[in-house]
């Protein structure tokens, strides 16, 4: 089994592992599709590793590099490769990456999945006492927010213009 930097021929076995992972399309309200991939394959502080056994994707994980911390977005692998190894050569690979500029790496978890709780803790994962909130940006909030400066412009990861659902 080989942790290596995912490439554009691999993101349709990613989308496919995203797919069959029990919490998507919707992870509260926040959605992977098809074409999100090959942008993350050039995103600067982006890291998508596959784990990948005699030439097939048996995982993914998706993380960002947060300059003195870090934080895994997915970390998924499918139902047969379980229990082999993947999950930790992915997150070891993704935690030695940022050398000894991250101080942390988060990861969040379903709360009703004990089973993982068990398996990150095993792995020294400890659950601090926060709670994450989130904003879906739809054309509905775009609608009622206008911020007195307007920075669209200025941000290179802004630039496709092209909307989504
Ligand atoms: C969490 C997840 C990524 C773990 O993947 P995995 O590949 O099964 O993980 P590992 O094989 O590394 O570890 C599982 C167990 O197998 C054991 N194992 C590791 N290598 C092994 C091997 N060669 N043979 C047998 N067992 C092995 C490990 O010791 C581990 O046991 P432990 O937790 O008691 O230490 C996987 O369960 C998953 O995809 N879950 C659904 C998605 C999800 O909820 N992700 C997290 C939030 S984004």
């Amino acid at each position: 089994m080989l942790v290596r930097r995912a490439t554009d021929a691999d993101t349709a076995a990613i989308q496919a592992l995203y797919d069959h992972h029990k919490n998507s399309p919707e992870v509260l309200g926040l959605t992977f599709i098809a074409s999100d991939w090959p942008l993350y394959l050039s995103a600067p502080h982006v890291s998508l590793l596959v784990a990948e056994n005699r030439g097939h994707v048996q995982g993914f994980l998706l993380g960002f590099d947060l300059v003195n911390w870090a934080y895994v977005e997915i970390l998924v692998v499918s139902k047969e490769a379980r229990s082999q190894g993947a999950g930790s050569a992915l997150l070891e690979a993704f935690e030695h990456s940022g050398g000894d500029r991250w101080v942390a790496v988060e990861l969040c978890l379903d709360p009703d999945d004990r089973s993982l709780a068990n398996w990150l803790d095993r792995r020294g994962y400890k659950k601090p006492d926060l709670v994450e909130w989130r904003v879906k940006l739809t054309p509905q909030w775009a609608a009622t927010h206008h911020p007195p400066v307007d920075l669209t412009g200025t941000n290179p990861s802004a630039s496709s213009g092209l909307g989504r659902a």
